[in-house]
């Protein structure tokens, strides 16, 4: 994501956590939530758009539990001497890993429990779903919950799910395909998910159980992104273009075409820088897409997402205003009432601390707001 967006939301929550009256932040985050059928790319997408290798991907029924997944920013200057300690540490391999003290991830189900190492979150997520599912695929609707800390990320909250389905295989339950389909019906039907509909361009979109369940819970497509997966992998002389014109199964927001890493990629560990470089590659070289490469890709998905954020955000923006105006009225009126002898008192930094903070906040919020306006969604 855009660090620059990254900064500005991050010193929002930030400057509005003391106002916010408890453990919900004021500025109501979306969660973006991947639907699609089994095997269509979801983790991967979500993967990407994290930037870091953590979630088990592969052929078949992979995630079985939902992933609630939150990232939140954290500035890299505190560092408590047990973080340092684990600096320089090299992967199984022997090559140095990426790993860095400034990012880590924790399990709610193991409380206190740094993982610096992504490979090792990633194991852990397997562990922990085969501990609730058993090992023959089955499912589970209790998530895994997973936050990762890090100065790169934008706090926010991701949700991985099981791919829909529709044939029990192993020790699935006979009513699998509804298990699933009510499992992701309570993600995606908050008014607060953003949708990524994810579909394999190797497949009909007409025929994509996703799409029409994005359709159900936000008809009006404002949350809704389609995402195009596998695009490599479509059969010569075919593409996507009639999607993305709009001419299938139009989408407000559009559909964006992208390229993840396959199974041969997964299995020889490509990183996903080199997954970045390949994608641009192949779209600025196709025929089909070249001329609209810069509409193509991870990054342009990424971007999307955020102005879509912004959107969001700004629609948060009255209700906001308005807590902080009752927030200062209420310190005004305390203040006076306390008298000028208190003007060193709690209530008069409390209400210094407000008065400084809604200056800030506005020009913020004038600056974001002009660079949305001049984004295209
Ligand atoms: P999920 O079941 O929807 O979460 O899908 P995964 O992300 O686990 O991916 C399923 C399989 O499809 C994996 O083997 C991926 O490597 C492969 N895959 C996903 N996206 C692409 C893509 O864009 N191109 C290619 N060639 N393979 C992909
Ligand atoms: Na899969
Ligand atoms: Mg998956």
């Amino acid at each position: 994501m855009d660090e620059s967006l990254i900064a500005t939301i991050n010193k929002l929550q930030d400057a509005l956590a003391p106002l916010g009256g408890g453990s919900s932040s004021p500025v109501d985050l979306p969660q973006i939530t991947v639907l699609g059928s089994q095997s269509s790319g979801k983790s991967s997408v979500l993967e990407n758009i994290v930037g870091r290798d953590f979630l088990p991907r592969g052929t078949g029924i992979v995630t079985r539990r939902p992933l609630v997944l939150q990232l939140i920013n954290r500035r890299a200057s505190v560092k408590p001497q047990s973080d340092l300690l684990d600096i320089n540490t090299t992967s199984e391999n022997g090559k140095a890993s990426e790993n860095n003290a400034d990012e880590w991830g924790e399990f709610l189900h193991l409380p206190n429990k740094k993982f610096y190492n992504f490979e090792e979150i990633r194991r852990e997520i397997v562990r922990e779903t085969d501990a609730k599912t058993g090992k023959n695929l089955g499912i589970s609707p209790v998530p895994i919950n997973l936050r990762i800390y890090s100065p790169h990320v934008l706090t926010l909250t991701l949700v991985d799910l099981p791919g829909l389905t529709k044939v029990p295989v192993g020790d699935q339950p006979k009513d699998i395909e509804k298990q699933i389909r009510d499992m992701v019906m309570k993600f995606i039907s908050k008014p607060n998910a953003i949708i990524l509909s994810v579909n394999a361009s190797n497949t009909d979109l007409a025929n994509s159980d996703g799409l029409k369940l994005a359709r159900e819970v936000d008809p009006e497509g404002s949350r809704t992104i389609g995402v195009l997966t596998k695009v490599d992998l479509m059969d010569d002389g075919t593409d996507v273009i009639d999607i993305l014109a709009g001419r299938v199964i139009p989408l407000r927001f559009g559909y964006v075409p992208v390229i993840n890493r396959g199974q041969k990629d997964i299995e020889s560990n490509k990183t996903i820088r080199d997954a970045l470089i390949d994608e641009r590659n192949f779209f600025e070289g196709h025929p089909s897409y070249k001329a609209k490469a810069h509409y193509c890709g991870t990054p342009y998905l990424a971007k999307k997402l955020n102005g879509i954020l912004l959107h969001h955000i700004k629609g948060t923006l009255p209700d906001i205003k308005m807590r902080i105006e009752h927030s200062l009225k209420k310190y005004q009126s305390e203040l006076s009432m306390l008298g000028p002898e208190m003007a060193e008192s709690p209530a008069s930094i409390a209400l210094n601390m407000i008065t400084n903070f809604s200056k800030d906040y506005n020009g913020i919020l004038s600056g974001e707001a002009k660079e949305l306006s001049s984004q295209e969604l």
